[in-house]
């Protein structure tokens, strides 16, 4: 098993001959995609291709034993170490991964996995890669406060195809869980029921979320600047502190728009999906195609997006210009990111 320092630590190979297939092209606003399991598609599937349904179904089983590990230690004293001088890890983040992990080496020995505490582990010549974020948003785990969630995605090259994110929603004395789940070119759901992005389509009658990262960065402060600059202009800009979370809010429309700086793949890959069969847009803060090992998101209900982009899109090219570094990381050495 490799640990993601390792694993970051090989980034500057991959990056460069990832930069390539990147490059900056600004239109238009697509996230790339898998072919559908829909019926009758011109296209045929690779030949590798696991029924999408099959993946959906895995990552459910998966992060409902996560959830089963994290909701034991709702009521229990909480074991907080740190990873950095603000990052906390709990001995809940590291059980409830080994719980979703195991189950996902039964059902696919053979593919990759990536988990925010172990690292890369699997077979990374596998077409999939599991990224898993066994408790996003510990910091509010670690204080009782909602809202956090075990996070299971999986994704072929670039682009989230299938995820559940259990989210656990109330506090102390009553908590509860939902589920949603998705796959592409099937509608999402939340606990069986479809969800919906939002009508909002006007900035001014918008309520938004964003996130800041543990590290304090050039890109952390700009995004200070951008949450006072939607402040001034939007109903509200929300810090829930749990990026699945946010990108499920903003799936069934309690959202409307949803951007960060610096997030891994672990904290987006079911996330996105579930957004996005549920009507979202999703880019780069500059309106670059998405990719999970991209280090800006922008997540809207479409109506939206060139209205958030007006502000994201200028703030992030003075990041660039700046030389901060925004290239893709948390590549799997040896992981094929051009698979479609
Ligand atoms: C964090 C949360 C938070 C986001 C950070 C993430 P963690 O994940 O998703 O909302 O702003 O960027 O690192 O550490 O709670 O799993
Ligand atoms: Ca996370
Ligand atoms: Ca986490």
């Amino acid at each position: 098993m490799q640990s993601l320092r390792q694993c970051a630590s090989r980034q500057a190979m991959l990056v460069g001959k990832q930069n390539a297939r990147l490059a900056p092209h600004r239109s238009p606003i697509v996230l790339a995609r898998v072919p559908s399991a829909k019926a009758g598609e011109a296209k045929a599937a690779p030949a590798d291709a696991v029924a999408l349904n099959e993946l959906m179904e895995v990552a459910i089983l998966a992060a409902e034993k996560g959830a089963e590990v994290v909701r034991e230690a709702l009521d229990r004293p909480r074991s907080i170490s740190f990873k950095g001088a603000t990052d906390l890890v709990t001995e809940t983040d590291k059980a409830s991964e080994d719980a979703v992990l195991a189950v996902l080496r039964k059902h696919y020995p053979r593919h990759a996995l990536l988990g925010e505490e172990g690292g890369v582990s699997g077979d990374t010549d596998s077409s999939y890669l599991w990224c898993v974020d066994p408790l996003d948003g510990t910091t509010n785990f670690a204080h009782s406060y909602p809202a956090f969630a075990v996070s299971v995605g999986v994704v072929r090259g670039v682009t989230p195809v299938a995820g559940c994110v259990v989210e656990f929603t109330g506090g102390p004395h009553a908590w509860a869980t939902r589920t949603f789940a998705a796959h592409t070119g099937r509608p999402t759901t939340c606990n069986g029921k479809p969800v919906r992005v939002s009508q909002v389509s006007d900035v001014r009658r918008s309520l938004l979320v964003t996130g800041f990262g543990y590290e304090h960065d050039e890109a952390w402060a700009a995004n200070m600047e951008l949450f006072k600059e939607f402040t001034d202009v939007c109903q509200g800009v929300r810090r829930l502190g749990a990026a699945a979370v946010d990108l499920c809010h903003l799936s069934m429309g309690v959202v409307d728009g949803y951007w960060e700086y610096r997030l891994k793949p672990w904290d987006m890959a079911a996330g996105i999906v579930i957004a996005q069969e549920a009507g979202a847009t999703i880019t780069t803060m500059d309106g670059r195609p998405f990719s999970v090992f991209e280090r800006s998101m922008l997540a809207s209900n479409t109506l939206l997006h060139q209205q958030i982009m007006d502000k994201t899109d200028p703030k992030t090219r003075g990041l660039l210009a700046a030389n901060v570094d925004l290239s893709p990381w948390f590549v799997p050495p040896g992981y094929d990111t051009s698979r479609r």
